[in-house]
Formats: C-alpha cells, structure tokens, sequence
C-alpha cells in the first residue's frame, strides 16, 4: 500500500539502526576525553549509573510516543495534545533541534571525511604539523568534501527507512565493532599500553564534583541521542510486535559498551605513542583531540609499524569514527524529513531536497564561522567571549535546549499522555512489562525526579553558558 508508514524490516535492523543513531563522535571521542580528565573508571562507572537511571526511561518515552502516535515529534505531540495546545511547542523544538544539532554534526563529518582520505593518501606527516587543522578548515577543499558528503547522505535517505537507513546501519555497524574491537587488541598488544589501561580503569574517585557530573549527565543524554526527537521518530517505524522496553536496553548497552571501549583504545594509544603524555594536554575539547592531538600520536607509531602502518592504523581510525558519524547524521536528519512526508504531504525525495535547501545555507555559514568570513566567525559575544556561528549553534542547541527537551518529553508523557497510555504502549508486544521492575521505575521516575534533574541541568548551563 503506498500511504502506509514504512517499517523496520526487523528487531535487529531496528536496533542496529538506533545503535547507529546513538554510536556517533560522542562515545569515540568524546567519552573517552571526559573520561580521561574526569577520573577515569570513576567517570565510567557515573555515566553508565546515568544512563540507567535517568536515559533510559527518557528513551523508551520516546520511542513510545514514536510508536503510539506514528508521526514525526511535531505530529507526535500534536496528534496526543491538538493542534492548538501549547505543547505543540515542544513539538516544534523536537523538530528545530535535531535540524540545528545536524547542521554542526555535518561541519564535523566532512572534517571526518577529509581526515580519512590524508591519511589513505599518505598525509600523516602534514597531518600532525600543528597549524594543519587550522589551515585544513579554512582550505576550500572543504567544500569539496562537503559536496560530497552532502550527496552520500542524500541518497541514502532517499532510499528509505528499509532500504537506506536500515540497510546502511546492518552493514556500516557490523563493520565499525570489528574495526574497533581489531584496533584496541592491537594497541593493547603494543609497549607501554598498560600504564593507559590502568589510567583509565584505576577509579579516581578524588576527580568527581558537581561539574564532572552535569558532564557525565549531558555526554550520557548526547550519546544516546536523546532529546533530539530521533527516538519518536525511529519509534514510529518500530513494529507493534516488537518491545521497545528490550529495544532501548539492548541500544544503551551497545552505546555504553562502545564508549568503553574506545576509552580502551584512545587512552592506552595515547600512553603507547606518548609514553610522557600529560593529561592536562587533554583537557581541551575533543574536536582538538581527534583533529589536532590523535595525528600526532599516529604518526608517533611510525617507530613501531613504520610510516606505512601508521597511516593504516589512522586511516582505519578515521573510516570508524567516520562510519559512526555517518549513521548517526542520517538518524538526525530522518527526523525532518519524516516532518514534510506527515505534515506536509511531500513525496520522499522532494523531502529530501527541501531538507537540504534549507540546511544548505545554514551549513555554509557554520563552514565559513572559522575564518574564512569574518561576520561568522565573530558572529555574537556573550558571557565576555567572541562567539562564531557554528560556536552559537552548539551552545544554545546541543548544550542548553538538548537537556531542556529531555524535561519536556518526561512532563508530556507522564501528565498530557498520561502513564496509563505509557503503560498501555510499552506493553504492546511485551507481554512481561505489566508489573515488571522496569514499569514500576519508569512508572515512578519519569514524572518525578528525572525531569527535577534535567531542570537542574538546563537552568545551570544556562546560568554558566550565558551570563
Ligand atoms: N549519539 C550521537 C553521538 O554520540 C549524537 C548524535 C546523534 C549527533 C545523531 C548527531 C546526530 O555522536
């Protein structure tokens, strides 16, 4: 039938896709920067207790509205609370915020992708010069990635949920658990590994405060890609045969196992290659890390592998981490695309192009917000710093609005939709939910004290980011 929604083909097509929506630059590179400058296992072991007790519920909230509803965010929280209700707002910052979050994860990407084809064509050494990346961003070889990032990611979703996504994620995430797993055994096999292995699984529990565990808190929420409306939309295309309470464990557990063992592998790397590493070198942020600090150490191994091996190990390196951001780009951006189809009535593919009409502009400007013009890259200033457009973008959508349509989802659910509804979905094929542990937590947490923590969260870092 045409006008029917279109659905995962599978269980495990539904899972690898939401894991490849959740597995992104966020537990490849930023896990383990926050875990190395925030006390190693003792950071892991504060995350992982977040993602149980405050994501998870907040995930299958969102893939339940998803299902019950079958629309995209805007239409999930219209069609439960009308069209006039002021909820709709919270539809429309579900729809705003994955389209914003996906115009900076786009600038990454490319990076990405230019890394990976320096390193395949032998660039290693230029790569680890310090002002490459610098020069790398403002070159107009960017565009040229970013046209061809743009036209990969286009035609992949104008393939479909079944043929597109769930296709890409069934070969793309297979392969990136390969690669991930092949390249830490070979970075633990190597000299001096095991002083970075004992760094980062030695809890130090002197590092935790109150900062390190807002951290933990947002890397947990960003990484399972929550708050993005990618779950309500995955969520419509989940059959009703399926139980989204064992969807969302069996996804939080691929994400978190991900994030841990990239910890694995970047922290030994970083002490193998750099036996007199100092940590403090990573406390910048972690696009410094990937792009600037991670060539250097490559080329390091050169005196092990040869010139030869390292730059297969660091094109190995940036295809994984390219391949996570892959899935994850084409999830964030099947949440507006499902927006025009539902709403709009637009066929897939003029979707797809009235999608990239509208983010072509905005990122070009965020391309450019590094030098090249200077009314983007010195676009605002608040809090006494100079803030370029692309700069603006990650504070206000990935850093304040992200945790405040977490709060959101787990008002609407529990006191517009109500738990009864919540309970009814959740239970729709999983006949064990009614009256299981998960219900009764989900039950109890969702409409208490997550949303307190999550307005904590969205009041501070307005207060730290803003003023
Ligand atoms: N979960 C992703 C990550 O860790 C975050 C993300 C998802 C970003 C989708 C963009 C799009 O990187």
């Amino acid at each position: 039938m045409e006008n029917q929604r279109e659905q995962f083909r599978s269980r495990l097509g539904f899972i690898l896709a939401a894991a490849g929506s959740a597995v992104g630059i966020g537990n490849l590179v930023g896990f383990p920067v926050n875990a190395a400058k925030s006390g190693g296992a003792a950071f892991l072991l504060v995350y992982a207790a977040f993602v149980v007790i405050i994501c998870l519920p907040v995930m299958m909230a969102e893939m339940a509205l998803g299902r019950r509803t079958q629309r995209n965010p805007l239409g999930a929280y219209q069609s439960v609370a009308g069209d006039k209700s002021w909820w709709r707002i919270g539809g429309w910052l579900a729809l705003i915020t994955p389209f914003m979050i996906a115009v900076f994860y786009q600038v990454l990407t490319v990076w990405l992708l230019g890394y990976f084809v320096g390193a395949v064509t032998g660039n290693l050494e230029a790569m680890a010069q310090p002002g490459y990346f610098g020069q790398f961003i403002n070159s107009y070889g960017v565009f040229i990635y970013l046209v061809v990032l743009t036209a990969m990611v286009g035609v992949i979703l104008n393939s479909g949920v079944q043929n597109g996504i769930e296709r890409l994620a069934k070969v793309l995430m297979p392969s990136l658990f390969v690669m991930l797993l092949i390249l830490t055994i070979f970075v633990l096999t190597l000299p001096n590994a095991l002083v970075g292995v004992q760094y980062y699984l030695v809890p130090d529990f002197g590092k935790i405060n109150l900062e390190v565990v807002n951290l933990a808190l947002s890397q947990a929420f960003f990484s399972l890609s929550l708050g993005m409306g990618i779950l309500i939309t995955y969520g419509s295309y989940v059959s009703r045969n399926e139980s989204v309470a064992g969807g969302a464990k069996m996804v939080a557990a691929v994400d978190t196992s991900v994030a841990f063992f990239a910890g694995l592998l970047i922290l030994p790397a970083i002490f193998v290659f750099n036996p007199a590493t100092n940590t403090d070198e990573l406390s910048s942020s972690s696009v410094s890390l990937v792009f600037s600090f991670l060539p250097k150490i490559f080329l390091s191994l050169q005196a092990v592998v040869g010139y030869v091996g390292a730059s297969i190990f660091a094109s190995a390196f940036f295809l994984l981490v390219f391949f996570a951001a892959l899935t994850s780009q084409v999830s964030i951006l099947q949440v507006p695309i499902s927006a025009f189809q539902d709403e709009l009535k637009f066929s897939r593919a003029k979707s797809v192009l009235a999608l990239g009409a509208c983010a072509a502009l905005l990122v070009i400007a965020s391309t450019v917000s590094f030098g090249m013009v200077n009314y983007f890259t010195e676009f605002t200033s608040y809090a006494g710093q100079t803030k370029s457009f692309f700069d603006v973008i990650i504070d206000v959508f990935y850093e304040t609005i992200l945790p405040l349509n977490g709060l959101v989802i787990c008002l609407f659910a529990v006191y517009r939709w109500r738990r009864s509804n919540l309970n009814a979905e959740m239970s729709v094929g999983d006949a064990a939910y009614q009256g299981s542990l998960t219900q009764k937590y989900v039950n109890f947490a969702l409409g208490t004290f997550i949303p307190v923590v999550l307005l904590f969260v969205f009041v501070s870092t307005v207060a730290l980011k803003f003023f």
